[in-house]
């Protein structure tokens, strides 16, 4: 890992164009629904990052084929999906979160389970017990060891009637993957409906699954007998989007993110556009949207990241960044993770204004208010930024370091780029290159 490091000389701004493809917390998502069907399914536009290798070495480890294309289109042929061994499993112990969504598939294959200590960025206790009391539900029989949990299902498993106590976006999509090739009906209360999880609706309906989102966060499934493999070309990546057009503005740049869409993105526009960030939106075929800082003064704002259609909680650490250089106090309370605040402590060694709060700042109160965790930040601007050395601590907070270090005076060291940023955001290098970045690999 010598070279796990990225040297940026900050004060350019960013200025040109990138293309984001299939957004990464749909496609992982997919590839998992592919272990349902008993035909092959072929997914386009996936984007290349360490995420979806981790995903596809699960995927062989469980006799799925995989194919990748040169044009990034991924076919995976389930048809004779196998029990993968416990050691070659625990490999990937602790490097993602996507292994428990293969429980309800495998448990449909295969009758049983076993899936490794789960992984993911370090930004609150990510406990699981929505998942595991969902599946016991649905009939599976759980036990624990200290290094995974082997998972049966003595007989087919049942459709339920399950109120989330959250809208969680992972257990929805353990419900969803699970409830499909369940006997009978599933009526799931207070799931969570982002943008990606309507996508994998459409994945699962593409493959023969019935289901229908009704008002009020309340989706219903009606099993069915068998899947068959799809074809499908993911929603774009929203995130990504949001990270590089935090980035124009930070920099006072200007970014053309191509590939991206209005429609998922109106939350963070309606920010952007108040913080005093300016974007042009093209819905042309090979459209996307142009992000850029306008000139004058940013404004500060209150924000509250929330469950969609809410502010997601991964724009929040890119536009902190962005806020640093707002003229004013701005508030941001993060209401999804407990611990999404980690990574101000280095922006502040680089001469942020940013002090962390445990009361529910500048908005309605949250179940981290009354647990006493820091979940609100007041943020101070303008602050000029000066270079430093940076660890990054997870993959959201690792682009913000990066944001902070490129529009930053002088020259900061980014660590860990390739362990934590190549996850989610594909050809990272070449991207920051096409924007005319002063960047070097030592
Ligand atoms: C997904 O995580 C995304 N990851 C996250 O993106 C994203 O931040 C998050 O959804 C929210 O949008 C993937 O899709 C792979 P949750 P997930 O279940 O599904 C609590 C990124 O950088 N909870 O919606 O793990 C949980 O602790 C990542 O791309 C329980 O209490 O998130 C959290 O407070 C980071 N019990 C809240 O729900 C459970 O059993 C929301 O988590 C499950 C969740």
């Amino acid at each position: 890992m010598s070279n796990d490091v990225l040297v940026v000389h900050g004060g350019t701004p960013l200025k040109g164009e990138i293309r984001v493809r299939g957004a990464k917390n749909l496609v992982s998502k997919a590839m998992v629904a592919a272990v349902l069907g008993d035909t092959p399914s072929t997914l386009h536009d996936v984007p290349a990052i360490s995420d979806v290798d981790i995903v596809r070495g699960l995927l062989e480890l469980h006799g799925v084929r995989t194919t990748m294309s040169g044009d990034q289109t991924l076919r995976m042929d389930p048809t004779n999906v196998v029990i993968a061994g416990v050691d070659e499993i625990n490999v990937h112990a602790g490097s993602s979160r996507i292994p428990i969504l293969l429980c309800g598939p495998l448990l449909h294959r295969l009758g049983r389970a076993y899936i490794p200590n789960l992984g993911g960025c370090n930004i609150g206790g990510r406990p699981i017990d929505f998942h595991l009391n969902a599946l016991r539900e649905f009939g599976a029989v759980i036990d624990k060891q200290p290094d995974g949990m082997h998972l049966s299902a003595p007989q087919r498993l049942q459709g339920i009637k399950y109120t989330l106590e959250y809208p969680s976006v992972g257990s929805t999509e353990q419900i969803l993957l699970t409830a499909v090739l369940a006997e009978g009906v599933t009526e799931l209360r207070n799931a969570a409906v982002e943008p990606e999880i309507i996508d994998l609706i459409c994945v699962l309906q593409k493959m023969g699954a019935i289901i229908k989102v009704h008002t009020d966060r309340v989706i219903e499934i009606e099993g069915v007998d068998r899947l068959h493999g799809y074809r499908h070309r993911p929603v774009p990546d929203r995130i990504e989007t949001g990270s590089w057009a935090a980035a124009a503005l930070a920099t006072h740049g200007e970014v053309f993110v191509r590939g991206a869409q209005q429609a998922d993105m109106m939350t963070f526009l309606n920010v952007y556009r108040s913080i005093g960030g300016a974007f042009d939106i093209d819905d042309g075929p090979d459209g996307g949207i142009r992000f850029w800082h306008p000139g004058g003064e940013l404004s500060p704002v209150a924000l509250e990241t929330d469950v969609h259609p809410g502010l997601m909680t991964d724009w929040q650490q890119p536009l902190v960044v962005a806020l640093t250089q707002a003229h004013g106090l701005s508030i941001v309370h993060e209401t999804v993770y407990e611990r999404r605040f980690g990574y101000t402590a280095e922006l502040r060694q680089m001469g942020a204004n940013i002090q962390l709060y445990r009361e529910c700042l500048g908005g309605t109160p949250c179940r981290w208010g009354r647990r006493n965790f820091l979940h609100s930040a007041v943020i101070a601007g303008p602050s000029q930024l000066h270079a430093a050395d940076l660890q990054i601590p997870d993959l959201r907070a690792g682009f913000s370091h990066l944001i902070a270090a490129l529009s930053a005076e002088g020259t900061s060291r980014v660590f860990g780029v390739d362990r934590y940023i190549t996850r989610g955001y594909e050809d990272f290098d070449a991207k920051l290159a096409a924007l005319g970045a002063s960047v070097e690999r030592p």
